[in-house]
């Protein structure tokens, strides 16, 4: 049984800190990328406050074969199951291959609305050989719920994932 849990006091880099380290010790050693993509949502439901979806979407192929993002691994309600590249908040992300820190997803362009709930979002590009292969999607009912550390904490998450996803 793994056992990791979050102290709801902890300051956000010392969070972050954590759940890469759980996120190391998990993935290292594991070379089936939906396995630790499951894991790792897991993690990021347990230790990010005040989420209401926490998951994977991975670059995919279309049925012309052009890329397109296809949902992995998450918790949180059932999601949209294919997006285009360019196209609502994790389109975007992985189009310009950048971390996109939504604080009112109402008001971005685009935005696809999986949960009606969802209010703000983070959603951070996995980069592998300077290509994007996924995104890492946090959604939160609460409008401006992400700061800039927590960016900084889930861009270091993908870092590490890069090769193991
Ligand atoms: N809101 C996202 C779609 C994915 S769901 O939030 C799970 C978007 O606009 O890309």
């Amino acid at each position: 049984m793994f056992d990791f849990k979050s102290d709801p006091n902890l300051d956000p880099t010392e969070r972050y800190r954590q759940l890469c380290e759980a996120a190391d010790a998990l993935t290292h050693d594991e070379s089936d990328a939906v396995a630790n993509m499951a894991n790792v949502a897991a993690l990021l439901w347990e230790f990010v406050p005040d989420l209401n979806w926490a998951g994977f979407y991975r670059v995919g192929t279309n049925a012309k074969g052009a890329p397109e993002l296809v949902l992995g691994p998450f918790v949180g309600r059932p999601a949209c199951i294919r997006i285009p590249i360019g196209v609502g908040v994790c389109g975007v992300a992985a189009k310009d291959a950048t971390t996109q820190r939504v604080e009112d997803v109402h008001a971005f362009p685009g935005h696809i609305a999986c949960d009606a709930a969802s209010q703000s979002e983070l959603v951070v590009p996995v980069i592998r050989d300077g290509a994007v292969v996924a995104v890492v999607d946090l959604d939160s009912p609460k409008t401006s719920r992400f700061s800039e550390e927590d960016a900084e904490g889930i861009e270091a998450l993908a870092q590490l994932l890069s090769a193991r996803i």
